[in-house]
C-alpha cells in the first residue's frame, strides 16, 4: 500500500474538501473520524451520549473511542489499497497508534499539514453549509448552492452542524493547538517528513494542485 494519506491542519483548514478532491483522483476510501462519530450520534449506535456532548462542546472524543473506531475502519477491504484520513490522528497517542498499526502492515504514511490563519477559520466555519444526504460542502459566501439552502446535486435543504457556532469554532481552534499541534512535533521528531500547502488564500482547486505536485515530489524523494 503506498497511499496512506495523512490530511492534518486546523478545523476549517480544507480537510474534508480535500479529502473529496485527493480519494476521486486515487479511487481510494475517505476515513473521515469526524463523519463517523457524527453518524454514529444520529443513529445513536456505537457511541455514548457523552461522546455527542464532547463533540458539541469542541473537546476532543476519547483517544481509545477514535482509536478502535479507526482501526476497524482502515481494516475494511476497501481500504486494502490506501485511505485519506482526515481529522485523525489529533493527539500523539493516536498518532503513536496510527504508526504502530502501519507499521505492523509495512507502510508509512504521507502526512500533509494545511496552513490557515485563524481568521480564515472563522470565516469559513460560520459559513459552512452541508447537505445531510450526500455530504456535499458549501459555504454561503464563496461557494453558494445553486438553489437558496438546498444541495445542487440532490435537492436536499443543507444544514449547520452544531459545532459550527463562534464560541465552539474558537473551543475547537484551542484543543488543536493544546493537543492537536503537538502530533507535527511528533512526526518530526521521528524522521517522518511532513509537507506543509498553504491552505489559505486560495480555492479548493489551486490548493488541491498544490497538494499533488507535493505528492508527487515526495514519491521521487
Ligand atoms: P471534524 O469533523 O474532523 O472537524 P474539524 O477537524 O474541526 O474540521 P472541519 O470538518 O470543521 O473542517 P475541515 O478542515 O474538514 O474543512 P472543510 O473542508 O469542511 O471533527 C469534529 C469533532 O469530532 C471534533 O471537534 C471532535 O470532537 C471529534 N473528533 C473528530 N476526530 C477526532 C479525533 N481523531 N480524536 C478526537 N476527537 C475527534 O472546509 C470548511 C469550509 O471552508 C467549507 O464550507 C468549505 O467549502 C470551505 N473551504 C474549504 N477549502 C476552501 C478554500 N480553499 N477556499 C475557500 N473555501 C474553502
Amino acid at each position: 500500500m503506498t497511499n496512506a494519506i495523512v490530511l492534518f491542519g486546523p478545523p476549517g483548514s480544507g480537510k474534508g474538501t480535500q479529502a473529496k478532491l485527493i480519494t476521486g483522483c486515487l479511487g481510494i476510501p475517505h476515513v473521515s473520524t469526524g463523519e463517523m462519530l457524527r453518524k454514529r450520534v444520529r443513529q445513536g449506535e456505537g457511541v455514548s451520549s457523552a461522546v455527542a456532548a464532547t463533540m458539541q462542546s469542541g473537546a476532543l472524543v476519547p483517544d481509545e473511542v477514535v482509536n478502535a473506531m479507526v482501526e476497524d475502519r482502515l481494516s475494511c477491504p476497501d481500504a486494502a489499497g490506501g485511505f485519506v484520513l482526515d481529522g485523525f490522528p489529533r493527539t500523539v497517542a493516536q498518532a503513536r497508534h496510527l504508526r504502530d498499526w502501519l507499521e505492523a502492515r509495512g507502510v508509512h504514511e504521507v502526512v500533509i499539514h494545511l496552513v490557515v490563519d485563524y481568521n480564515v477559520v472563522i470565516a469559513r466555519l460560520t459559513g459552512r453549509r452541508q447537505c445531510p444526504r450526500c455530504g456535499t460542502l458549501y459555504h454561503i459566501v464563496l461557494k453558494p448552492p445553486k438553489t437558496d439552502q438546498l444541495c445542487d446535486l440532490d435537492g436536499e435543504p443543507l444544514m449547520v452542524r452544531d459545532d459550527d457556532r463562534e464560541q465552539v469554532i474558537r473551543d475547537r481552534w484551542d484543543a488543536y493547538a493544546g493537543q492537536t499541534l503537538p502530533v507535527l512535533e511528533f512526526y518530526r521528531e521521528t524522521g517522518q517528513r511532513v509537507m506543509d500547502v498553504d491552505a489559505g488564500d486560495e480555492p479548493p482547486e489551486c490548493v488541491f494542485e498544490k497538494i499533488r505536485r507535493a505528492m508527487e515530489s515526495n514519491d521521487r524523494s
